[in-house]
């Protein structure tokens, strides 16, 4: 039986990503809303949102769910954490107000009864998400459930590092483990990571801010929270481009869009359901 959220805090496996996400909250302007619009929008390809379906598996800061509800989806959001299901409520209280077409609540994408409870949708979404449930490939099966027949799943997962990937594991362990080990984490990494930003922007003439709002146009997210979630993320799996393409291909998706890194962070994929067509295997 999986773990309360709370237990798990407490024993130090995982992340309160929702309060992360509430500081967020205020920097959220038209802007950000904008370039999350685009991005998602750019990634989904269609020509027309309006009345189709979007489930928001982890909707986090509740940011993704208002870009799609703004293109026009009827949209339902979940998450596993409280404070994030209060973001994304807070969210639509501001911008959709009394809206019929856009529900949240607290659930969890390991639970298989809640997520075939949902139905299905035209596009499922869960960016970042799967890779923190402590049970990823269980959690990637449970999402191929609610999307429909050649509906889109969309999703990010951490990118496998090897050896990296394990070290940052350890990383977000200490950093989880206490007070202390949460002081030390922060204050070591976010130094290293500004400083080390600071020193390859100014080394190649580059205005050292503009990293800053580069960031902010690809999703509409902010690089300071980022960094925390990704210092303290927790629970933290990876998987190679290739695993997630296979795993789905298995079941018969096809990949329509990749964005892939070669460093830490994560690879994302939109796969269409149920396309007819023969699997193909990469290594
Ligand atoms: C890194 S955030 C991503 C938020 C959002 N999808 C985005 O793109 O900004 C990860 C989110 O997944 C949520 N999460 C973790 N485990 C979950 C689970 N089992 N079911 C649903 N959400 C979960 C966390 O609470 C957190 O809000």
């Amino acid at each position: 039986m999986e773990n309360t959220f709370l237990e798990q805090v407490k024993k130090g496996d995982r992340f309160e990503f929702g309060a992360n996400w509430k500081s967020f909250l205020d920097s959220i302007n038209e802007h950000r809303i904008n370039n999350a619009v685009e991005s998602l929008d750019a990634m989904l390809g269609e020509k027309n949102y309006t009345g189709l379906t979007f489930l928001d598996i982890g909707s986090g800061s509740g940011l993704f769910s208002l870009a799609a509800r703004k293109l026009g989806f009827k949209v339902y959001s979940f998450d596993f954490d409280k404070q994030s299901v209060a973001c994304t409520k807070k969210l639509k209280e501001l911008y959709f107000k009394e809206d019929n077409n856009w529900i949240i609540e607290e659930g969890s994408a390991l639970d298989v009864e809640y997520i075939r409870n949902l139905g299905t949708f035209d596009v499922v979404y869960s960016w970042g998400v799967l890779h923190h449930t402590g049970q990823m490939w269980k959690a990637l099966d449970n999402a191929d459930l609610p999307v429909k027949e050649n509906g889109k799943l969309f999703i990010a997962i951490y990118n496998d590092q090897h050896l990296k990937s394990k070290i940052w594991l350890t990383v977000k362990q200490i950093y989880n483990a206490n007070m202390i080990g949460r002081l030390l984490v922060k204050s070591f990494f976010i130094s290293f990571f500004t400083l080390g930003y600071f020193i390859r922007d100014i080394t190649r003439l580059k205005n050292p801010l503009s990293r800053y709002r580069e960031y902010k146009q690809q999703r509409g997210m902010a690089l300071y929270t980022d960094l925390i979630d990704w210092i303290g993320g927790l629970p933290f799996e990876v998987a190679s481009p290739a695993a997630i393409f296979n795993f789905y291909t298995e079941k018969n998706y096809i990949l329509q869009k990749l964005v892939t890194t070669n460093h830490y962070g994560c690879n994302q994929f939109v796969f269409k359901k149920n396309f007819l067509n023969s699997k193909h295997t990469l290594q």
